[in-house]
């Protein structure tokens, strides 16, 4: 006998529009496998809410990924409800609330799902990095998973937490966790000034819109803060400071005017670079966690030798590098691709039928 699990879920951007693609493509496999079925109650976006009252049929899902690719919103399809609260539209059973959005605000209302009984899945990193107490909430009873958050569709949170379960204790954790940090880094290395290489990695769509908001080490700060939350640690984001690659007055200037003056930085990052190619070393934007007795953290570009393991990183990819009682020499390390629509809806989907098959 086949189990329905309902979803509702939040943003049909890149990943979100996956996402759906992925679970209609996944359903006969899921029932051939678990004997699950994953059905959508609610798709939402900004404009509305898409629901009918039954599980949305997979000719509407069609409709509503047609339209959204085309830049239309959902309040354009006849079953789009605008103005109505997605909460409202919650089952008397369980469900599976997915936080596709980046949206800012979202605590209270996955707090309320929780409490009602549901179940959460994110890709939204920002629920999780507000304050300890609303993360406290969110995770404390196990009913939340948030594996993309940090490296994407790479089993991060889960290495982390069977490490943890298990009875590891985690000393250290080093990780480059940035994939556009991380082609800035290799883009350096291979002599092509800072604002050349930030602006192809804008034209390729690696960047935000706003380069700042990689180039500040903001991402990379609310995804070390999700790794020492979930080791335990009650921290709030201070704790988890990141140095930006741009003087703190430039923060104010429009995208454009900061575009226009980026080329002022390029001799400052060229002499960076070759100050570490003369010792033999590479530059890397790094985020290290130290969880030992005085907890630390430490978000900046270092020095590192060539024979560090995240030296030999290359482009895009992510690196993690657990230091742990049991992996020390050599220490756990996971590697690849760490963005990415397809690899992060795929973690997102992960931890989808993990949950379903737990409810
Ligand atoms: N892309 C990646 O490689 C990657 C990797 C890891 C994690 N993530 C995380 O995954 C999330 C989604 O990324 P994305 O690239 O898909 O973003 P995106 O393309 O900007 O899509 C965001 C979606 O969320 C919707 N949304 C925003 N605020 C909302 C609200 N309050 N209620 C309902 N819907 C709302 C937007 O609606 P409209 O369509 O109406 O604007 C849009 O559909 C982000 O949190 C991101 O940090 C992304």
């Amino acid at each position: 006998m086949t189990r329905e699990i309902l979803l509702l879920q939040l943003g049909m951007g890149g990943v979100g529009r996956v996402l759906v693609q992925q679970v209609l493509a996944q359903r006969v496999a899921l029932a051939d496998r678990y004997n699950l079925s994953l059905s959508y109650l609610a798709l939402v976006d900004t404009s509305a809410v898409l629901a009918t009252g039954d599980p949305l049929s997979a000719a509407l899902i069609t409709s509503a990924l047609q339209a959204k690719q085309q830049g239309q919103p959902l309040a354009s399809l006849d079953d789009g409800r605008p103005g109505i609260n997605w909460l409202a539209m919650l089952p008397d059973t369980p469900c599976i609330v997915v936080d596709t959005t980046s949206a800012d605000g979202m605590e209270a209302h996955l707090q309320t799902v929780l409490t009602d009984g549901h179940r959460v899945v994110l890709a939204n990193k920002k629920p999780l990095t507000g304050s300890i107490s609303a993360f406290a909430a969110l995770t404390r009873r196990g009913t939340t998973r948030y594996e993309a958050t940090v490296g994407a569709g790479l089993p991060i949170l889960a290495t982390l937490q069977s490490l943890l379960d298990t009875g590891d204790s985690v000393t250290r954790i080093e990780a480059s966790l940035s994939g556009t940090l991380g082609y800035l880094c290799t883009a350096l290395q291979e002599a092509t000034p800072l604002s050349e290489a930030v602006r192809t990695a804008r034209s390729r769509g690696w960047t935000e819109p706003d380069p700042r908001d990689d180039l500040s080490g903001m991402d990379v700060a609310r995804k070390a803060l999700i790794l020492a939350r979930t080791c335990g640690l009650e921290w709030e984001m201070q704790h988890v400071p990141a140095t930006a690659w741009f003087p703190a007055e430039r923060a104010t200037l429009s995208v454009d005017a900061f575009m226009e003056h980026l080329p002022e930085l390029d001799a400052e990052y060229a002499a960076r670079c070759a100050h570490a190619s003369v010792a033999g070393n590479v530059l890397r934007y790094v985020a290290t966690l130290e969880l030992g007795d005085e907890p630390a953290a430490a978000i900046a570009l270092r020095e590192l030798p060539a024979d560090h393991p995240l030296a030999a990183l290359r482009g895009t990819d992510n690196l993690f590098v657990f230091t742990t009682r049991r992996y020390s020499t050599p220490p756990l390390m996971v590697r690849g691709p760490g963005a990415g629509t397809e690899v992060t809806a795929a973690g997102v989907l992960a931890d989808i039928i993990a949950t379903a098959r737990e409810m």
